[in-house]
């Protein structure tokens, strides 16, 4: 299943630098089937992973690091509270024996609290940069137990980290069946700068016992994804609508750049769009651009489970 040798896999170069991209993380489809007792809800997620994200380097040093660069590094803290320093942590408390000092940098190119993942995109990376830095050898059902301490999207994203490859995300995202087959999707993510909070969000759902998703078949082309989308919901929009009515306006525009499928991400308030080529993508890209040059704009693709 998982033949694909990811270019997100480490590369150690002679200095011995991991550098790893934390690929936003696009809820396809997002249904809430229910919630626990601890307040958390029971999702059925669609997830794939794009080629585009945020940059993190990791290597050893005579103390620890950290810095963020990029354009959203004005948005996330760059002390102890940023996630990435939180899994960094959470490792060197588990082993302390083996924890080096370490630099890490990371240039944040992905809006914050927006539905993409990039927070947990990110802790997921330097999890396994330092899996393999400080020689611990955790092997995946031991990073996601780790990484679940610190989120729930943390083992979707550590899944994402190490095959790229899309899944199915059920429980509170800790359960995860890889897609058997996937093409790659031409897509925009468009964000006009909002931001929210997922906990608000999920506070805003009136109604947490949704349909489940319809189980994906093996899809081969682009034009099968969009109709079994069209099937499916991300139960959290309406919530989210009514927390930043300018979602509505973002999507319609998506509409009229000629997209075969639109849809916000996660909690919001990142949108996608899906196109049938590259080319479609670039010039949807283009003109969102012209229109709002303020918004975050990508057009990018999703990773594919027929790579190889
Ligand atoms: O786990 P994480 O810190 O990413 O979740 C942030 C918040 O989002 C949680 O505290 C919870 O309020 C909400 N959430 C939820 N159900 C999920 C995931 C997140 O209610 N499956």
């Amino acid at each position: 299943m998982n033949r694909h040798i990811s270019p997100l896999l480490p590369r150690l170069s002679a200095r011995e630098t991991i550098s790893l991209l934390a690929p936003a993380k696009i809820n396809l489809a997002l249904h809430v089937t229910g919630r626990r007792d601890d307040g958390y809800h029971l999702l059925e997620s669609l997830v794939a992973f794009a080629a585009f994200g945020d940059q993190i380097d990791v290597s050893p040093a005579r103390q620890d690091h950290f810095a963020v660069t990029g354009p959203f590094a004005y948005a996330v803290p760059a002390d102890g509270a940023n996630l990435v320093m939180r899994a960094r942590d959470a490792l060197r408390t588990r082993f302390p024996s083996r924890a080096r000092p370490v630099d890490i940098r990371l240039e944040k190119k992905l809006p914050i609290a927006s539905g993409i993942g990039g927070g947990s995109s990110d802790a997921a990376a330097a999890l396994i940069a330092l899996n393999r830095l400080w020689a611990l050898d955790l092997d995946m059902p031991a990073l996601c137990e780790i990484g679940l301490s610190l989120g729930a999207d943390l083992p979707m994203c550590l899944h994402g980290q190490q095959t790229g490859l899309p899944l199915v995300a059920r429980g509170i995202g800790e359960a995860l069946d890889p897609v058997s087959r996937f093409p790659s999707l031409p897509i925009v993510l468009a964000n006009d700068g909002t931001g929210l909070s997922t906990p608000q969000v999920f506070q805003a759902l009136l109604r947490r016992d949704h349909p489940p998703l319809p189980s994906p078949p093996a899809f081969s082309v682009i034009e099968e994804v969009c109709a079994y989308l069209q099937g499916t919901r991300n139960d959290l929009y309406a919530a989210s609508l009514t927390l930043a009515p300018g979602l509505a306006g973002l999507l319609d525009l998506f509409v009229q750049t000629g997209a075969r499928f639109t849809q916000m991400s996660g909690s919001g308030a990142t949108c996608f769009a899906v196109f049938g080529d590259n080319a479609a993508a670039a010039r949807a890209a283009a003109f969102l651009r012209a229109r709002h040059p303020q918004w975050f704009v990508v057009a990018t693709e999703t990773r594919s489970t027929s790579e190889s």
